[in-house]
């Protein structure tokens, strides 16, 4: 009798414990999944998504996607993993355009975007020209691998002044500027000089919060600034930056001065020069003679002194010219423009 008393006793209460330990357990259940769905509802979505790889996508078992639908790709890396840093520039005279489109081929019609991830900036080189297919050669086939180093989603244009009227830079970016965006809505835009090669690709072609002067140092001035303001050469201003100063003045007919009228621009606007690290941007400068019909213009100090009361009536608002051709080459776009001659 004594021990089935002490046996129903203990299994009565056992009864009780397993009912507490079941009840305990709702109870975490229940904390648990809620807290998990506040969790979720707080949590912002992720903005961009994992890129799969195209060899990875139909690994496993998985039935493989015949929906077509688009794989999104993750954005590219803060820094890109394929800089190399400082290189060795070849300027072989037996170089062809040939060669350069062959060792090019992800570029199509000038423009390209790396196929594993999403670029952070999509950006415009724009290149003034008339009469300097060499350099345009040798800068098309140093530039084309230093941009998809870099990872960005860009397109080249080349602007060519027709006929021999005194040739104008400044004037032929502004219109780069005005047909690249008829092309796309590019964010950064890099006013690139023809003879200028970029020698180290951690020299980034994207646009900051001021306007960028990438030029600090060229083989020939000794990698010295030229002068504390000097903006010319390969400068990077974003589309509203470029736009805020109405463009480039396109008064300035043939060499010297365009590029002290912009800064003029940028300052007034109460905007700040940056320049990347000493060591970083550097340029080999290919050589040549001053070429016949871009002589220096006498003008140009006068012209600078009027920055301040024209700027806002002479630049990208007033930039008048005929666009003859628009041509979409393996390497670049070539636009060629009638932009008239001066007044002078
Ligand atoms: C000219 C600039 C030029 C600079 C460096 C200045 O005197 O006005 O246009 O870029 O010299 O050569």
């Amino acid at each position: 009798m004594g021990i089935f008393s002490t046996v129903s006793k203990v299994v009565r209460r056992s009864k009780y414990f397993l009912l507490l330990l079941l009840s305990l357990s709702v109870l975490a259940w229940i904390t648990n999944f809620s807290g998990e769905t506040v969790k979720s509802i707080l949590a912002p979505r992720a903005t961009t998504q994992t890129f799969i790889r195209g060899d990875e996508m139909n690994s496993g078992t998985a039935e493989p996607d015949q929906s077509n639908t688009p794989i999104e790709k993750g954005e590219c890396p803060q820094v890109s993993p394929l800089l190399k840093g400082a290189m060795n520039l070849s300027f072989a005279s037996s170089l062809k355009l040939k060669d350069v489109e062959s060792a090019n081929k992800g570029v199509t019609e000038g423009e390209y975007e790396p196929s594993d991830c999403t670029s952070r900036q999509s950006v415009a080189i724009l290149i003034p020209h008339r009469s300097r297919e060499k350099h345009l050669l040798y800068l098309l086939h140093h530039l084309h691998p230093f941009l998809q180093r870099q990872q960005l989603h860009y397109a080249i244009y080349v602007i060519q002044q027709a006929g021999d009227a005194t040739f104008n830079r400044a004037k032929l970016l502004n219109i780069g500027y005005l047909e690249a965006l008829k092309d796309y809505g590019w964010e950064c835009f890099i006013f690139h000089d023809v003879d200028l090669v970029p020698e180290n690709d951690h020299n980034l072609y994207v646009c900051d919060k001021q306007p960028k002067h990438l030029v600090v140092g060229r083989n020939s001035t000794g990698y010295k600034l030229r002068y504390k303001g000097y903006f010319g050469g390969v400068t990077a201003m974003t589309r509203e930056q470029f736009l805020q100063v109405n463009g480039f003045s396109n008064s300035y007919w043939g060499w010297g001065g365009e590029d002290d009228d912009l800064r003029v621009r940028v300052e007034l606007q109460k905007m700040k020069i940056l320049r990347p690290p000493a060591d970083v941007a550097r340029y080999t400068m290919v050589f040549h003679n001053r070429d016949s019909g871009n002589q220096i213009n006498k003008y140009r100090m006068g012209l600078l002194s009027q920055t301040l009361q024209v700027w806002k009536k002479d630049g990208l608002n007033s930039c008048s010219y005929k666009t003859l051709s628009v041509e979409r080459l393996p390497l670049y776009v070539n636009v060629t423009a009638d932009i008239g001659k001066p007044q002078v």
